[in-house]
């Protein structure tokens, strides 16, 4: 997944807003980046243009360059700030070709003047540029974007940008999104097929974006950017239809995200900042999805037969709906992890239902089922963080989290988030709606509780032991299984630590055979039916050898390390993964690694 900002317009500090843009991106891609200027001609050679070697001549209309390996602040100094109203960008999560500056985006066409970033894979790509070359076109470098400007170019032969454009992204196979910039027209038009673009419309300026965090300082009006559809930014913009080049209408939306929501403020990383945003995410929900819920707890009584599909830690949270939706409301929902739902949907049918748990909602695992089951007929529910994001646009009914932009690459608040709205439809299906109320008063009270002083202390010190850890397990039963493979995700994802999550009742028919002289087990034994059969786990675990970190309501002379996260019920299923997100950052910290941007790892997985 890559990141993609885009300026034409009015101000003449293009190339800053764009640079501003990226790095509000960077959690989307960060092996290297680049930006594309058209400067405007009349400006003296600057330092740079002379590293750049740019004779005067050469300068008119062409676009400049500047890429960079390695994340944003490292190259920002050596970019001379200098006048354009007519800047694009990006941030790149390599997929085709090494991490180099020749791979990076931008990319031009050979006359230089026009120039694409991209997001997605160009399947055909080899194809196309077999075609190029044989009509002369030259090739920098590894990647499949690099066809898209010199198509455009070929089209522009005989035809107008936007044609030219439209033509090209056409002949592309494969889900992407394209911002192409020309320096003549000083135009940027973009269009798409899959991963997400937002326009920002300013006054007597427009900004284009892979999500509107960078965007909401200049404007809060902005128009989400459809499948199959194109638009072109220059002195106004126009929305057409890529099939078939018709102008669209629309109406333009309006985010009401406040800034602080999308800066770290007085947090080290986003990372922690959403963790301790939790307890307002879960009071906003309980107080404001009410009549939503209602609404879906209809369509899902409605259907006949419900999935819950997700991936990574969505995955976890519609594991952990099966349970609640059993144990609360006795109704059985099927759950897969969304790629393996491709193998799974064969008996779907016109009265099944569908549930989408992602936070980008652009999650291309959960986006592939979910256009088959469309064609199935079946009804599709997106729960999404995201407004305007692809799975929220597919979905008959959609559910906003309410959680507030989440950028960590590691999702925390919005897994509450998903957890929350599991508990409020399965409490609601048994008219409890006033127990759930309660309920969620104390969770979030007891969040609070375990993000106190006090108790992060005790997380530094578990985590110190931690780190140095080679393995590490993480266990439970019921619905604290959900909660032993999340915490599992979260340690590895952001530690790099290896850490298994699994069923206890697993742990005897393989797992164990790894316990050995201090390896660190992680066990949650809540209040609940589960408390004796994981209190035996440990015991097994800690007679070889094994060191016991015990999250429960109450202590036990099996745990080596104890985390109190007190009894509420089914709901405790919420705090109880608070320590496990605290441990997983501190460790990450511990071992000097940024929380925010795990190495390999994107916020969300738009390409397969
Ligand atoms: C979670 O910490 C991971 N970053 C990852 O597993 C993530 O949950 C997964 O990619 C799904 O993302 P989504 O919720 O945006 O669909």
């Amino acid at each position: 997944m890559c990141g993609i900002f885009g300026y034409v317009g009015k101000d003449n500090r293009a190339a800053q807003i764009v640079l501003e843009g990226l790095k509000t991106l960077e959690y989307r891609g960060y092996d290297s980046w680049g930006i594309a200027s058209k400067i405007k001609n009349k400006q003296s050679l600057s330092l740079r243009d002379e590293k750049l070697k740019m004779k005067n001549s050469d300068k008119k209309n062409k676009f400049i360059v500047e890429k960079y390996i390695g994340k944003i602040e490292n190259g920002i100094s050596q970019l001379s700030p200098f006048s354009s109203q007519l800047v694009i960008g990006h941030t790149r999560w390599a997929t085709h070709g090494g991490v180099t500056i020749a791979n990076a985006h931008p990319h031009l066409d050979c006359t230089q003047k026009i120039a694409v970033v991209h997001n997605g894979i160009v399947e055909n790509f080899e194809e196309l540029r077999e075609e190029l070359i044989k009509k002369g076109h030259l090739f920098i470098s590894e990647t499949d974007t690099e066809v898209i400007p010199h198509l455009i170019e070929e089209y522009g032969k005989k035809q107008g940008f936007a044609s030219s454009v439209r033509d090209a992204f056409n002949r592309l196979d494969g889900l992407n999104a394209i911002v192409a910039a020309n320096s003549k027209s000083c135009e940027i038009i973009a269009a798409k097929t899959g991963s997400p673009l937002i326009i920002g419309i300013g006054e007597n300026e427009f900004f284009i974006a892979s999500d509107a965090t960078g965007i909401i300082k200049h404007t809060r009006q902005v128009l989400f950017l459809k499948d199959l559809e194109m638009v072109i930014l220059g002195k106004k913009l126009q929305l057409l239809s890529l099939p078939n080049g018709k102008k669209l209408t629309f109406k333009p939306e309006i985010i009401k995200w406040k800034t602080q929501d999308v800066s770290r403020g007085m947090y080290r990383h986003f990372m922690l900042k959403e963790i301790y945003e939790q307890p307002k995410a879960i009071r906003n929900i309980t107080k404001n999805y009410g009549d939503q819920i209602n609404h879906l707890v209809q369509i899902i009584e409605a259907a006949k037969g419900t999935f819950l599909i997700g991936a990574g830690t969505a995955f976890h949270a519609c594991l952990a709906g099966t349970y609640l939706f059993s144990k609360i409301a006795h109704i059985h929902v099927n759950t897969a992890v969304a790629s393996e739902f491709n193998y799974l949907e064969d008996f779907l049918n016109k009265k099944s239902l569908v549930i989408a748990l992602s936070q980008s909602g652009e999650t291309i695992d959960v986006v592939e089922p979910l256009k088959r089951a469309k064609e199935k007929g079946s009804k599709i529910i997106a729960i999404t963080n995201v407004l305007g994001s692809t799975i929220y646009r597919m979905a008959d009914y959609k559910m906003l989290l309410g959680a507030g932009p989440e950028k960590a690459v590691a999702s925390t608040k919005a897994y509450v988030a998903k957890l929350v709205v599991l508990l409020m439809l399965s409490f609601k299906m048994v008219g409890k709606s006033k127990e759930i109320k309660a309920a969620m008063a104390k969770v979030a009270d007891e969040v609070e509780r375990l993000l106190e002083k006090e108790n992060i202390e005790k997380i530094k010190k578990i985590a110190s032991f931690l780190s140095s850890a080679v393995h590490i397990y993480s266990i439970g039963r019921g619905v604290s299984y959900s909660t032993a493979l999340e915490a599992a995700l979260k340690i590895k994802e952001v530690s790099y630590i290896h850490t298994e999550g699994l069923a206890g009742g697993e742990l005897k028919h393989g797992t164990i055979a790894l316990i050995s002289k201090g390896t660190p087990c992680i066990v949650f034994t809540p209040n609940d039916q589960t408390h004796e059969a994981m209190i035996s786990n440990a015991t097994e675990i800690r007679s070889r050898g094994g060191v016991i970190i015990g999250i429960s309501s109450k202590n036990s002379s099996v745990f080596d390390y104890w985390i109190e996260v007190r009894d509420i019920g089914e709901a405790s299923v919420i705090p109880q993964i608070v320590p496990a997100q605290l441990l997983a950052y501190y460790l990450a910290v511990e071992k000097g690694y940024d929380p925010d941007k795990p190495r390999n790892l994107a916020k969300s997985v738009t390409v397969k």
